[in-house]
Formats: structure tokens, C-alpha cells, sequence
């Protein structure tokens, strides 16, 4: 009760700075105030009791997994490539914290994952090629009544492959060097070598571990729309320094109700 009462009286602001810090402690300093009030709205408003966190590893070790998995959900699974030794640690610590090392990006990975409230994104979509971004939200969409995306969204005219824009117009427009970041540096001379890491005979242009897609608001919204999903929530979050035309924005997606369908079109805007 005096802890509801708290958190009535105290702004956004402090909620959001208090929730990174108890979270920065406990798992990593990383952990995204926006991500974080993303899922509490999954949980509180929605009543999301069951979370499929897709990519959940690097930098964060499983950190909104985690955070789920204490706040109340009953069941959460985290699909990523490879898992830290400090998620595995955590994970060993939690009954209903679930790993599966898999490509996401897989229909059979989708139909393992298999009937969850809510399906997280985030920094996720845009790395999705082959299949691209709009075929895994296809294989998920079945398996989910929520989508809880945080992507960098494209501010151009249409959703664009970012590496067939040459080289010089990818590099700003994506928040990395090949000076600073290994996966950059041959990326283009490199661009169609099969890549070593994969099995599936991909190319270096086609690895996950590069932003490979700006993807428009307008374009996500119309494959959600197609898919039977509408927008509960949406939040700007600001553009990315120094990058041109991205913004990182937050989504919620909710099923829509046959009933309600027709109100999909216009379900904009930031609310629950
Ligand atoms: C930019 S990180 C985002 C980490 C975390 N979700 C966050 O918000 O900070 C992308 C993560 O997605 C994983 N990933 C990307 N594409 C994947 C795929 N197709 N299958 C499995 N993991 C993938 C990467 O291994 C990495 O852990």
C-alpha cells in the first residue's frame, strides 16, 4: 500500500533513474529505462504473465529476462546465439527463466517458443535478414497476443536495406566505425565471402551482427496491421547523436480483437 502510494507521488522521471539503478546493481549497468517501462506496462496494464525475450544477451546478459522474471511473470524464455556465463548464473538462481541458444529468426524457433503473452524486440529487428524483419514478426505473430519492440526506426521515406546504400551513406547512418567495432571493419570488402560463423552458407553482408535495416514507422505499423496486430503504445525516444535519420522508438502491439479490428487503422499514439 505505502509503496503503492510512493509510486503515485513520485515523478516519472526518479521512477525511471531508481529502476536503472536497482537494476544496474543487480544485473548490468545497461538495462534501458524505456525497455524497462515497456515491460511494466506489459505486466501491469496488460497482464503479461509469460515473456519470450528474443536476443536478450549482449551487453545486458539476459537483463530484461531477468527483470521479468522477478516482477512477476510466471514463465519467460530468452533466445539468443550464446548465453554469458552471467545470465547462465542468474538463470541458475530462477525455476521460470528458460534459454534456448537458436537462430530466432527461425519458424521452428517461433513454434518452440509457442503460445506467449508477450514476444520482446529489442535492437533486435533491424539485424533480422534472411528471413528479414517482417517474416520473423510473421512466425512470432502466431505465438503471441503482445510484440514489445525498441528498434532504431528509419526517419526516411521508405524502409531501405541499409548496406545497399554504399558505404559512406551506411556508415552515417549506423552508430559504429570499422575502426571501433570488429564486425564493421571488412564489412564491405568482405561483403560476399561466406561468413565463417554460420552454417547456413551466409555472407558477411548478411550477418546478424550488423545493422542491416532502416525500417519505417509507417512499414512496421503496415506489417503489424497485416499480421492483425494494432499499436497500444508508442514512445519517441530521440535520435540516436551523430547518426543521421534514426530515432530509437518503442512500440507495444497488441492482437486485435475481430471487433476491433476496424479501429486498427487508427490505433496511434501514446497510451495502454
Ligand atoms: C543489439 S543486441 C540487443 C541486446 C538486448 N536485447 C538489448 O536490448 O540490449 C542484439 C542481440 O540479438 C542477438 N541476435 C540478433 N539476431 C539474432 C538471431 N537471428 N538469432 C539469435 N540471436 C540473435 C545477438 O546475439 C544479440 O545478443
Amino acid at each position: 500500500m505505502f509503496k503503492r502510494i510512493i509510486k503515485k507521488i513520485t515523478p516519472k522521471r526518479i521512477l525511471d533513474l531508481y529502476r536503472a539503478a536497482r537494476y544496474k546493481s543487480a544485473q548490468s549497468p545497461l538495462l534501458n529505462a524505456d525497455k524497462l517501462r515497456l515491460i511494466d506496462l506489459a505486466l501491469k496494464k496488460k497482464g503479461a504473465r509469460s515473456f519470450a525475450d528474443l536476443g536478450g544477451m549482449w551487453r545486458v546478459n539476459g537483463g530484461y529476462s531477468v527483470y521479468c522474471s522477478d516482477r512477476g511473470a510466471e514463465r519467460v524464455v530468452l533466445v539468443d546465439f550464446s548465453a554469458t556465463p552471467e545470465f547462465l548464473n542468474e538463470q541458475s538462481k530462477r525455476k521460470n527463466l528458460r534459454y534456448i541458444q537458436r537462430n530466432l529468426a527461425l519458424k521452428e524457433t517461433a513454434d518452440e517458443v509457442n503460445g506467449v503473452d508477450c514476444v520482446m524486440l529489442f535492437d533486435v529487428l533491424l539485424h533480422q535478414v534472411q528471413p528479414d524483419w517482417n517474416e520473423v514478426l510473421k512466425y512470432y505473430a502466431a505465438h503471441t497476443k503482445l510484440f514489445l519492440i525498441y528498434n532504431q526506426q528509419f526517419t526516411g521515406a521508405r524502409t531501405v536495406r541499409l548496406l545497399e546504400q554504399g558505404r559512406e551513406w551506411y556508415l552515417r547512418h549506423v552508430p559504429h566505425t570499422p575502426a571501433d567495432t570488429e564486425e564493421y571493419s571488412d564489412l564491405f570488402e568482405k561483403a560476399n565471402e561466406p561468413h565463417p560463423r554460420y552454417s547456413d552458407g551466409r555472407t558477411y553482408r548478411d550477418m546478424h551482427d550488423v545493422w542491416q535495416w532502416g525500417i519505417t514507422d509507417h512499414d512496421l505499423t503496415r506489417v503489424m496491421r497485416e499480421l492483425g496486430f494494432h499499436i497500444v503504445y508508442e514512445q519517441d525516444c530521440g535520435w540516436l547523436p551523430k547518426i543521421e535519420e534514426i530515432r530509437n522508438k518503442t512500440f507495444m502491439f497488441e492482437r486485435a480483437q475481430p471487433q476491433s479490428r476496424a479501429n486498427a487503422a487508427h490505433g496511434c499514439g501514446n497510451h495502454v
